[in-house]
Order: C-alpha cells, then structure tokens, then sequence
C-alpha cells in the first residue's frame, strides 16, 4: 500500500513538469460563475462561433434561458439562431457524418467538456492556435498539437505565430519547446479585450458542465446567512434565560 502510494504521489508531482516539458504552461481562465453578464456573453459567443460545429446534447435553450436571466424575446433572438422550440437541447445544424468526413473526427460535444479538460486547459487551448503551412487546417495548437479543429476565432483574435527554442539533449538529439507568440495579423480585439471574450466562453463552458453551481453557491450563501442570525438569536436567548436563573 504505501508503495502504491509513493508511485501515486510521483506521478502526481511529474505530471505537471511532464506538462512544462512540452512548454504548454496553462494559464488560469479565472472565471467567476456568477457573473450573469459574463455567461450571456459566452452563450452569444458559443452560438455565435462554436455550435456551427459542436453540440451541447445536454443542455436546454430555457434551462440556459432561466439561469442567464433572459426574457423568452432574448432567448429567441440571442441565442436560439437557428429556430426550434425553447425546450430544444443545443444541437449544432452540422451532420455527424459531414463533420467526420471535413475534419477526419467529428467535433466532440462539449456539454460536459469543462468537467473533463477543465476550464485552465479550454482557456489555454482557445488562445493557443498558431500558423502552421504543414497543417490541412492552416493552423496548430500549442496546447493541442495537430488538433483538428480550425482556428475559428481567428477574426476576433487576428493570427499569430508561435515561436519555438531548440534544446539540446546530453546525446545531442534535439527537441524543439514553445517559447512565446508573435502576433502577425490584428484581430478585431485588442489581445485584452479577446483575453475577456475567451474568459467569457470558457465561463459559459464551465457553467454548462456544472449548471447548479450557480444556485449551489446562492443556497450557501443563504444558509449561512440564516445561521448568522439564528445564532445571535440563540446567545441573546440563552443570555436571556440564564439571567433568570441566576
Ligand atoms: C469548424 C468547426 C469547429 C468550430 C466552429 C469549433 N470547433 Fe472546436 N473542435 C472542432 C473539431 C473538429 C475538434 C476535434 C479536434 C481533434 O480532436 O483533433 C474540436 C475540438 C474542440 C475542443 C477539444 C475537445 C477535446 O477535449 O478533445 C474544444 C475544447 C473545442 N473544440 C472548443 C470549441 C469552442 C469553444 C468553439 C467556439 C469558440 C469551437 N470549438 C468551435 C471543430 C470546431
């Protein structure tokens, strides 16, 4: 047992230098699942810019609808672009089959992908495409290396290129690792604004893969509220009851 617990822990400790080896240091998405105007943001932007390709199976306009704070008009036209019914599941116009023959795997559904990849890496991954000729897509990823998805923010964000270092190992066989991104074509945005815009659909990712947690966090917040005060009713109670018995 213990020794399955020291090889546990040394995996554990290696796999984030593992992750620096390949020079894909993730950076924190920092979202805050209860900022509303955020997660509006994110599900125009995931209409918008994502579901062209992938569905979110699990997730229901009006459920969307409620939690974000819409009217059933701003549902209708903020987010249900393609028609259907408010009680419709998110589900991308793309063919399966088409999706698979143009991008060789079919884009995953990403109802669930947060809870999977976790916010950091989706966050990473959204900034991380760079211009690669070699790639049929035209593009690469740093965190995803030879993804199969394009780089569909590319008009908000403009193009970069990644440059990599070339390190020497003891036996003189070389590996290249990421250095940094030089920015080659403006977006629309300003790197800052498109650092938020990303922020934003990661936001919304997160709350798809985990809806409750907005009404978990607003429940906490009223139970301790409720205690605060029930306790201070108590002591001024016991206060009250001992003075008599004294
Ligand atoms: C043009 C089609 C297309 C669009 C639009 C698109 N994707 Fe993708 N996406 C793909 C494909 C194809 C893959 C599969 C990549 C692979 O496995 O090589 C993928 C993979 C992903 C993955 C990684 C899934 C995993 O865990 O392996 C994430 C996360 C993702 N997409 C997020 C997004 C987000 C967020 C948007 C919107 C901003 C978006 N995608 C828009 C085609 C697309």
């Amino acid at each position: 047992m213990r020794k399955f617990l020291c090889v546990l822990a040394l995996a554990l400790i290696s796999l984030p230098a593992l992750a620096q080896d390949e020079g894909m240091t993730l950076q924190h998405a920092n979202i805050n699942l209860s900022n509303t105007a955020s997660l509006q943001r994110g599900a125009k932007f995931f209409v918008n810019y994502c579901m062209g390709c992938h569905s979110a199976r699990y997730v229901r306009y009006n459920r969307v609808g409620k939690d974000l704070g819409l009217t059933d008009v701003q549902l209708e036209s903020y987010l249900m672009l393609a028609g259907g019914k408010a009680s419709d599941t998110m589900v991308s116009a793309m063919p399966q089959a088409d999706a698979k023959k143009w991008f060789g795997i079919p884009p995953p559904d990403l109802s669930l992908e947060a809870e999977s990849r976790g916010t950091d890496w989706i966050y990473t991954y959204l900034q991380s495409f760079y211009l690669d000729p070699k790639s049929a897509t035209g593009v690469n990823n740093v965190v995803f290396p030879h993804t199969a998805m394009p780089q569909v923010l590319w008009e908000l964000q403009g193009t970069q290129k990644a440059i990599f270092t070339t390190v020497k190992n003891p036996d003189g066989s070389t590996y290249e690792v990421f250095n940094r991104f030089e920015q080659v074509t403006p977006g629309k945005l300003t790197p800052e604004q498109f650092d938020k815009a990303d922020r934003d659909i990661t936001n919304f990712l997160a709350y798809m893969g985990d809806p409750i947690a907005i009404k978990s966090r607003d429940l906490g917040l009223k139970v301790i509220g409720f205690l605060i005060v029930f306790f201070l009713f108590a002591y001024l109670l016991k206060r009250e009851i001992w003075k008599k018995i004294h």
